[in-house]
């Protein structure tokens, strides 16, 4: 295990590793040639789905050497709960339109896919020149809605995650790593 994974459980002896750091830097370095590939001469406008996304855009984007911008939607779909409440509501919008211009969505996790469904449908009316998901995380277990994903970073088992932008009720956001919370089903 990476010697700071090893010192944050120190601190933390409730989590169990489910993505270390060194793993999941690996990973983000590869979507970010991936995408760099598929995009050339077309930079994209990644956009983040506050919060969660916060920290795997901040690394992504230092892996695509392209001319892209970012940009922010928020969303509330939890509160401070584990279970969605399938209620979906816009927080916050972008701050430019993107008509024309090649949308990529950066989030965290598709975990029921209500999120993300609501999110895409409400862009799309915006007629983008493509657009796209790029998501870390995804739970296939728990789907309610299928949704074609462009990039995704791990297929994780249906157990609930913290670290590296989620959290369970605000904390644990700034662990370098994906962890379980013991005790957490
Ligand atoms: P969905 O709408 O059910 O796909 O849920 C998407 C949102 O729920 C994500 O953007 C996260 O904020 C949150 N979420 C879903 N699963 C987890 C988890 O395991 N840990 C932390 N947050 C989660
Ligand atoms: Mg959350």
């Amino acid at each position: 295990m990476h010697a700071t994974d090893a010192a944050w459980l120190k601190r933390f002896p409730e989590l169990e590793i489910l993505i270390d750091s060194d793993t999941l830097q690996a990973r983000v370095r590869e979507l970010g040639e991936q995408i760099t590939r598929d995009y050339g001469a077309h930079p994209p406008l990644l956009v983040g789905v506050l919060k969660g996304s916060l920290v795997f855009l901040a690394d992504l984007m230092r892996a695509i050497p392209l001319p892209v911008s970012y940009d922010f939607v928020a969303i509330s779909s939890y509160g401070a709960e584990t279970q969605t409440t399938g209620q979906v509501r816009l927080i916050k919008d972008l701050d430019s339109p993107i008509h024309g211009r090649h949308v990529l969505v950066v989030e965290d996790i598709y975990d029921t896919g209500l999120t993300l469904s609501y999110l895409l449908g409400l862009l799309r009316q915006r007629e983008p020149a493509s657009l796209r998901v790029c998501t870390l995380l995804a739970k296939p277990a728990r789907r309610q809605v299928a949704l074609e994903i462009a990039y995704c970073g791990f297929e994780i088992p249906d157990r609930f995650v913290v670290g590296y932008g989620l959290d369970y009720g605000e904390r644990y956001r700034n662990l370098p790593f994906i962890a379980v919370l013991q005790g957490q089903p």
